[in-house]
């Protein structure tokens, strides 16, 4: 499985801060915003990862990210000219894709969950159908909502509803089989002028292929897209990195977890960043060197 990771938009609802930076590239506590889905990404085990961005921002990503042997991963970078919509990434990859099933995450969606990589892994496993994520919030109509019977099973989906049928709102983090290019080529733009994920996903319920994990009370998902939910996600990383003196949003950490890096390379991590609390915590956990979660 590939993964596409997208950070393009011109982040409009956070200006004048994204006015001269990308708004993946702001700063989450201690990490630039892109850090966390990176680190969800490297959770699922996906090692080939497309990083699509603006033009303008291309230089910067490749400064920060290169070509992904810091984190033990692939990074191939393309570019969005226009924000015309999500599912657009798929057509911009396809030929990179050349049929592999593939993940996909917004660049700006953090989620922190126990168990969390248990969840990652069984999307990732599924060999037909997409997964998506559900979470429960109290202002559904600026999301994807979904719908379920009783029985759980997803009934409904629609982009930013005026009059939403649940509270459950679709995550930016969706799994994809095989035929994820197939099924984008048909989109066509919706009446705001873009290639809707929510209409890629309503092609999988048609087909019944559409599978929804649904993120419980105990997982924090934020979105970094307006000034509130920039804040709260900042603090809700400091927070639980200064409590329990664990990592959140760490690529670096997740990569040496999985396998992907050596002890050597995490240690020589952590040293680069020596300085900071989170190279200090990358280091502890060199000395350590616990795999597990
Ligand atoms: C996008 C999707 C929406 C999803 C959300 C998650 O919204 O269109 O379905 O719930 O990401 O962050 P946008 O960020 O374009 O407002």
């Amino acid at each position: 499985m590939k993964a596409i990771l997208l950070s393009g938009g011109s982040g409009t609802r956070l200006h004048p801060m994204t006015l001269a930076i990308s708004k993946q590239l702001l700063p989450v506590f201690d990490k630039p915003m892109i850090y966390y889905p990176l680190t969800t990404l490297i959770l699922s085990g996906i090692k080939e990862i497309m990083i699509i961005t603006t033009p303008h921002d291309l230089p910067q990503f490749q400064k920060l990210l290169g070509d992904g042997s810091q984190f033990g991963v692939e990074f191939t970078y393309r570019t969005q000219a226009k924000p015309d919509g999500i599912a657009q990434a798929f057509l911009i990859a396809a030929d990179w894709l050349n049929n592999a099933p593939c993940a996909l995450a917004l660049g700006d969606n953090l989620i922190f969950a126990d168990g969390l990589s248990t969840k990652l892994q069984t999307a990732h496993d599924r060999e037909s159908g997409a997964t998506v994520f559900a979470y429960q919030v109290k202002d559904p109509q600026r999301y994807g909502v979904i719908s379920f019977d009783e029985t759980g099973k997803a009934l409904s989906i629609e982009e930013k509803p005026e009059h939403p049928s649940s509270n459950w709102a679709v995550t930016g983090l969706y799994f994809y089989d095989n035929k994820v290019c197939e099924k984008a080529e048909k989109l066509r733009p919706s009446p705001r002028g873009e290639l809707e994920i929510t209409d890629l996903n309503k092609m999988y319920l048609e087909e019944d292929k559409l599978h929804v994990s649904l993120l419980g009370r105990g997982c924090a998902w934020l979105d970094a897209g307006i000034p509130d939910s920039l804040m709260q996600a900042g603090t809700f990383v400091q927070a639980i990195q200064s409590r329990q003196g664990m990592l959140v949003g760490s690529p670096t950490e997740a990569a040496f977890r999985m396998g992907f890096i050596s002890l050597e390379q995490l240690r020589a991590r952590g040293e680069t960043m020596a300085k900071t609390e989170l190279g200090k915590m990358l280091l502890r956990l060199a000395d350590t060197h616990e795999r597990f979660f």
